[in-house]
């Protein structure tokens, strides 16, 4: 099956991190914001795939193209055919409307244009036509509005990544985050169908954590409250997006503590600074995979996958 994904980010604030979680996701570097792969990776789980499209046909031909679709002998109760719009290739609104009709034709069962069950699309890229199913990726911040939120909190986005960069295409990964706040990483995880759990060292905070992933159905015992140097059990991997800023009054020594106490209870760990460590994790003997950042404006938040040398 080859799969068309369609890729969105803001430049600049979040072109570095987006290519890195695509080298992560496709095991290549990133050249095209249309990207075709016969890889059928868990891209819900991206913020940055928009779209997939999973070819069924393609030709230069449009005649040939629909040939093929017809020996394809599709049929659904309640679909609808649209023109996926490139920034590659443009093909006018009419040749498109008329392109997609006569496809609608060929597709056995009943149209249904406010809401379909099924998205069939044809797109046209550099002189060929792609025709296949449409998945939308619209449902990845479904948890945005949690009860509780605090200044330190990560957005969604930086939460995702964060797990992505971390964990790939895996399914079954343990995974902590032993400094989880109010649990946006442990959320995020559990939504994206993770192996996850968290604790903090702050009762306040951890508690808030429970609150907010039992208010959208999870079991608030999966955020504890602990000391991350109290964890006993070994992970496949931690995430950890260490405290910072004035209210936390945390030296770069703890912190570089707390990143390496996280490295002891897992194989690989993800960790979020917002200053570069990379001389720093070296003396640790901590060598890193990826490093990327997410921007907003001045400020950095540097991700790093880190493993240690010694195992
Ligand atoms: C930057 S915040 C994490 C925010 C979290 N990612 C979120 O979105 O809510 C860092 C957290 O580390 C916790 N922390 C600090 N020292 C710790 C320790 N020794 N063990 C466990 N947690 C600790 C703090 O209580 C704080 O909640």
């Amino acid at each position: 099956m080859n799969y068309l994904y369609v890729i969105n980010y803001f430049e600049p604030d979040e072109e570095n991190i987006c290519q890195e979680e695509f080298q992560v996701f496709f095991q290549q570097p990133f050249t095209s914001r249309y990207h075709f792969s016969q890889l059928d990776i868990p891209f819900t789980r991206s913020v940055f795939i928009k779209d997939r499209l999973t070819i069924l046909a393609s030709n230069s031909s449009l005649t040939m193209l629909l040939k093929e679709v017809e020996k394809l002998e599709l049929y659904s109760d309640c679909f609808k055919v649209i023109y996926y719009k490139n920034a590659l290739t443009h093909l006018d609104y009419r040749t498109s409307l008329s392109y997609c009709s006569r496809l609608s034709e060929v597709i056995g069962g009943d149209t249904d244009l406010v809401h379909p069950q099924d998205i069939f699309a044809l797109t046209y890229i550099e002189g060929v036509y792609y025709f296949g199913k449409l998945e939308k990726n619209n449902s990845w911040h479904k948890y945005e509005h949690k009860p509780y939120s605090y200044s330190h909190s990560l957005s969604i986005k930086a939460a995702r990544c964060a797990i992505n960069l971390g964990n790939g295409t895996h399914d079954d990964l343990k995974i902590i985050d032993p400094c989880c706040g109010v649990g946006t990483v442990v959320l995020e995880g559990l939504a994206m169908g993770l192996d996850i759990r968290g604790s903090d060292i702050n009762r306040d905070v951890s508690y808030k954590g429970r609150l907010n992933i039992e208010h959208f159905g999870y079991d608030p015992l999966l955020i504890t409250r602990r000391d991350i140097h109290d964890i006993t059990e070994y992970y496949d991997l931690a995430i950890i997006d260490v405290p910072y800023g004035v209210y936390s009054h945390i030296s770069q020594e703890q912190q570089l503590d707390l990143i390496n106490e996280a490295c002891h209870i897992a194989s690989n760990c993800v960790a979020i600074t917002h200053v570069e460590y990379d001389e720093a994790f070296k003396a640790m003997h901590l060598s890193y995979q990826h490093k990327c950042y997410l921007r907003k404006g001045n400020f950095y938040r540097y991700f790093y996958v880190l493993e240690r040398e010694d195992i």
